[in-house]
Order: structure tokens, then C-alpha cells, then sequence
């Protein structure tokens, strides 16, 4: 209802009485009265003159459904969305509904994150309204070797979607971050339940940094935010639908052509190749150069002692000899 109302508004440029929506939606004016303390609670700045009624005056950079839909272009990425203001991890709360049956294109975004994880066990940082902490739920039919490609999927849509609205030369740093700058805009946490030869779900978490403008002292060598970067302000709504536009028309191409259909864009935004490198695993680690983006898109090394290798996007972690890059 309190969506309802807001509608109502965003149709009218002019003040809306509380008997026309109350009786167009079939509530007590009470009853509007509360919605509206509701969505100016939100941030809604609503205008309330008696005798003339309610009239919108400015909406707030909040990541609801109804904020998000004006700029999406998708079919199901992101029709359904469940917003917070404070979570654990939209990738735990992304499990659960999950779980419970959620459908594809399912997004959870939360304005904050007070248990945020990264690959490999790391936490991941989402202070309150600054920034994007959303996770996808997707329900592939196809092999669960095929997973771990979702990351780049992301990748390459986030910064097709980023390079779109920004022109800032934005690039993937192989498997899972977006680079600016040389540092870290955002990374990706993408994780699956399923049996040896079927896809239960998978759940992709995207965390980016969008108005931050200072970041803790551990970090801020490597962090940086859109913000950071040019002074300016960005809105976060309008982020979130670019890359899931970008991101569903990316994710059906995947599903029917698999990752060397994306090969030659992951190439072209790599920000490693032709570098020196570190790979770091559980087990082991080596330096060598970065010199290629294989067909099924790992990476491939060429070790000191020339040896070349494959690294596959798991558990393996990339540094480059001289910080972040
Ligand atoms: C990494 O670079 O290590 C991955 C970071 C992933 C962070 C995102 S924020 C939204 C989603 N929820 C989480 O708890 N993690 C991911």
C-alpha cells in the first residue's frame, strides 16, 4: 500500500488530497496519513498543505524497487528486489531466500552490512548509504563447472554498465575485482549449492564502492570509490539497473555460448595482463607474468623458470609485485 501511495504521488506534479487517495485506493485517511509518515521516514521529502493535500517533493537515493524501476530495462534481473538497511551479509540473507525457493533475478541489497564477507574468508566493508552491497540469485540449467564464470559475467557487465555512465576507464583485475585508479572499486563473492551434476543456486554478491570518501586506514592504499576519484556524487539506483540490464543480457549470451563468448571483452578490460604477478593459493604460490586469458577463462602465467601455467579462479588470490596492481 505505502508503494501504492507513493505512485500516486510520482503521477502528480501538484498537491494529491487525502480523500482522493483515500478513496481511489480504498483506505481511511488515517491510513494515508501513516503511509506518508512512513516514506517521509524513508527520506521522501512529501510537502503536506491542508485543504490541498500531499505533494512529492524530492525522493532520496534509497535502493528500493520502486527507486530502482524507472532505470531498469530487464526482464527479471531485479523485478523482484529486497531491500534493508542493515544486514549481516546479503549473500547470507540471498542464502536463505534462496532456500526458500526465490526465483532467478531475485537482488537483496542492504544499505548497510555488519558482517560483509570477501573471497577467501576476508570481510568486506558496506558503510550505511554509501556505497552497494547487492547479491543476485540465479537458478542456471547447466554445469556446475560452469559456476565459477559467473564472476567474470558480473565483471564484465559492471564495467560495461560503469564505463557507460562514468567514462572513468574502469577494468577487471582477474578473477573478481574492478579496478580505478589502480586500487579496488569493487570486488565480487560468488557461491553455489549444488549436487554433482545439477545447479541448486548460486548466489552472486557484488560489493562497490560509490560515495565513500575516506576509507579506513588498513585499506585506504588500495580502496578507492567513485567518489574517491572525481569529487563527485553518484546515484547509487541508477548503478545497480545499468548492471543488471547489462548484466541479463550478458547472463542469457553465457548460458547459451558459455565464457569464450566473452573472452576477447575480458581480454580488452584486464588490467594484468602483460604484468608481473603473484599467485597465492592455499597450498602454494609463484611469481610470473600474466600473459593470457585462456577459452575457458582462466588465467594463464608464464612462470620464471618458463614454465606456463593455468590458474584456475578458485581459491587462488592475485597480487601484483608492486601493490595492489
Ligand atoms: C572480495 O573482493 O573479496 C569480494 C567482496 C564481495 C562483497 C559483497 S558485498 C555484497 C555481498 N555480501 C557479502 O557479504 N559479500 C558480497
Amino acid at each position: 500500500m505505502k508503494n501504492k501511495i507513493l505512485e500516486f504521488l510520482r503521477q502528480s506534479r501538484d498537491f494529491v488530497s487525502g480523500e482522493d487517495i483515500s478513496s481511489s485506493l480504498g483506505i481511511s485517511r488515517t491510513a494515508v496519513w501513516k503511509y506518508i509518515r512512513a516514506l517521509k521516514e524513508e527520506g521522501y521529502e512529501i510537502e503536506a498543505v491542508s485543504k490541498k493535500g500531499y505533494r512529492l517533493v524530492n525522493r532520496p537515493d534509497i535502493l528500493t524497487y520502486s527507486e530502482i524501476k524507472d532505470y531498469l530495462l530487464t526482464e527479471y534481473m531485479g523485478r523482484k528486489i529486497f531491500y534493508y538497511n542493515s544486514v549481516t551479509s546479503t549473500n547470507i540473507i540471498a542464502k536463505e531466500l534462496a532456500e526458500n525457493g526465490l526465483e532467478e533475478g531475485t537482488v537483496i541489497i542492504a544499505e548497510e552490512q555488519t558482517l560483509g564477507k570477501g573471497r577467501m574468508g576476508r570481510k568486506w566493508s558496506t558503510p550505511n548509504g554509501e556505497a552497494i552491497a547487492m547479491t543476485i540469485i540465479l537458478r542456471p540449467e547447466i554445469s556446475p563447472f560452469m559456476a565459477p564464470s559467473i564472476t567474470p559475467i558480473l565483471a564484465v557487465s559492471a564495467v560495461e554498465a560503469l564505463r557507460k555512465l562514468t567514462g572513468f576507464d574502469v577494468k577487471i583485475k582477474w578473477p573478481n575485482d574492478i579496478v580505478l585508479d589502480s586500487k579496488k572499486l569493487c570486488g565480487i563473492l560468488t557461491e553455489m549449492n549444488s549436487d554433482m551434476d545439477m545447479i541448486n543456486y548460486i548466489i552472486v554478491g557484488m560489493g562497490l564502492n560509490v560515495n565513500q570518501e575516506n576509507f579506513d586506514d588498513e585499506i585506504k592504499e588500495v580502496a578507492v570509490s567513485l567518489k574517491s576519484f572525481s569529487g563527485i556524487n553518484f546515484k547509487r539506483k541508477i548503478i545497480i539497473a545499468e548492471i543488471l540490464n547489462e548484466f541479463e543480457k550478458n547472463y542469457e549470451i553465457f548460458k547459451v555460448k558459455g565464457i569464450s563468448e566473452f573472452l576477447d571483452k575480458l581480454k580488452e578490460y584486464s588490467v594484468l595482463l602483460g604484468k608481473r604477478v603473484k599467485v597465492i593459493s592455499i597450498n602454494n604460490s609463484f611469481e610470473g607474468e600474466a600473459i593470457d586469458i585462456d577459452k575457458d577463462g582462466s588465467l594463464i602465467v608464464k612462470k620464471d623458470n618458463g614454465e606456463i601455467t593455468k590458474v584456475l579462479s578458485g581459491d587462488v588470490s592475485v597480487r601484483g609485485m608492486y601493490g595492489y596492481i
